[in-house]
């Protein structure tokens, strides 16, 4: 008799909450994706390695954070776009049997300016095959219109080719996370929405509401992991009262964030709802933070060099290597044939 009118009033609690919605709804995924705390830790230890400078280490997985959980991580392709400031990698993880793909983030002279910067990114391109989908260019060109779209869609045929199939997971922080769900929508759309995976780390809104509910169909399996009081996944601004022109996130949301009790502190990691824009998420706080956005999970994401834009590789890499007109280049390797 009790446990019925528990029934009953959760039901009324879920209509009451399901009713006063902001209007606008991702439609909910018939199976949802779970949330896998130990694969997104390792996962963030490739976000953080492609940012290193130092290609001749990146690309033969030396580099001082090509190490701990992704010790033993082949790189089938790595590519750099000096023009524009981007680098991406492609590569086999054995452990998880998988191609993961990272993509860095911004290498601006400062992070500081590139914050600034996204305020006011407007929403001004029709995401191709998405009915009322708009995104900002630059996010979307950094990706499709670049050395990186080719070199990546290379890298990962040439590891399908030699290793059968293997799921793919895409990653990347702050702008590279932007270009990591543009590049995990390319994915889904070639090789299914069942062998593609997609986790950010802090970052930037890419789109409207329309953009949100098609990009959460064709990649259902998505977390946009955000932490503490970190600005940029605050950012282009969300205007809840203009739900149709606004920025809009898409799911799932992870939020890690601490309870402090006294002098005990307790690190949540909190899984959101299907709505992209959780009130309860890090759009509970401000975001007033870059600190929190450097670190995920205690790992560093960021530059080791302080320098715009730098390379640092020995000559006998380019001997991997296409160089294009512009200086951007793609270094790869045919995969080492293992037994399977
Ligand atoms: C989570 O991911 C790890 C690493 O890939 C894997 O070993 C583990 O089985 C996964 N857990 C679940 C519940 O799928
Ligand atoms: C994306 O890039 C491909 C080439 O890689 C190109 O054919 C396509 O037109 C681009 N899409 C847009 C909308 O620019």
């Amino acid at each position: 008799m009790e446990q019925r009118w528990w029934m009953i009033l959760m039901i009324t609690v879920c209509l009451f909450v399901g009713s006063s919605g902001r209007g606008l709804k991702i439609k909910h995924k018939v199976d949802s994706p779970v949330y896998n705390h130990t694969l997104t830790t390792i996962l963030v230890e490739y976000a953080s390695a492609v940012y290193i400078s130092d290609l001749t280490d990146l690309f033969a997985w030396t580099c001082s954070r090509c190490d701990g959980l992704t010790k033993g991580f082949e790189v089938i392709e790595l590519i750099v776009d000096v023009q524009n400031c981007l680098q991406a990698f492609v590569g086999v993880a054995d452990d998880l049997d998988a191609i993961v793909i990272a993509f860095r983030g911004t290498q601006e002279t400062s992070i500081q300016n590139w914050i600034a910067d996204l305020f006011w990114k407007q929403l001004d391109f029709d995401y191709p095959g998405c009915t009322d989908g708009k995104v900002h260019h630059g996010f979307f060109n950094a990706y499709n219109n670049t050395i990186m779209r080719s070199g990546i869609l290379d890298g990962v045929s040439r590891a399908k080719g030699a290793y059968g199939d293997l799921k793919i997971m895409v990653t990347g922080h702050s702008m590279g996370g932007a270009m990591a769900a543009f590049c995990g929508l390319d994915l889904a759309l070639i090789y299914g929405s069942k062998n593609v995976q997609v986790t950010t780390f802090g970052m930037p809104r890419i789109g409207n509401a329309a953009f949100a509910s098609y990009y959460s169909q064709i990649v259902p399996n998505t977390f946009r992991v955000t932490h503490g009081h970190d600005l940029v996944p605050h950012l282009p601004p969300y205007y809840h009262h203009f739900p149709q022109k606004t920025y809009h996130h898409f799911p799932t949301e992870v939020w890690l964030y601490d309870i402090g009790l006294e002098f005990l502190i307790y690190p949540v990691e909190k899984i959101c709802d299907g709505s992209g824009e959780d009130p309860e998420c890090s759009r509970s706080v401000s975001g007033n933070s870059i600190s929190d956005h450097l670190t995920y999970f205690g790992v560093e994401l960021g530059c080791d060099t302080p320098s715009k834009c730098s390379i640092v590789m020995t000559p006998n890499l380019a001997s991997y290597g296409d160089v294009d007109d512009n200086g951007n280049f793609a270094l790869y390797r045919e995969p080492k044939l293992r037994d399977q």
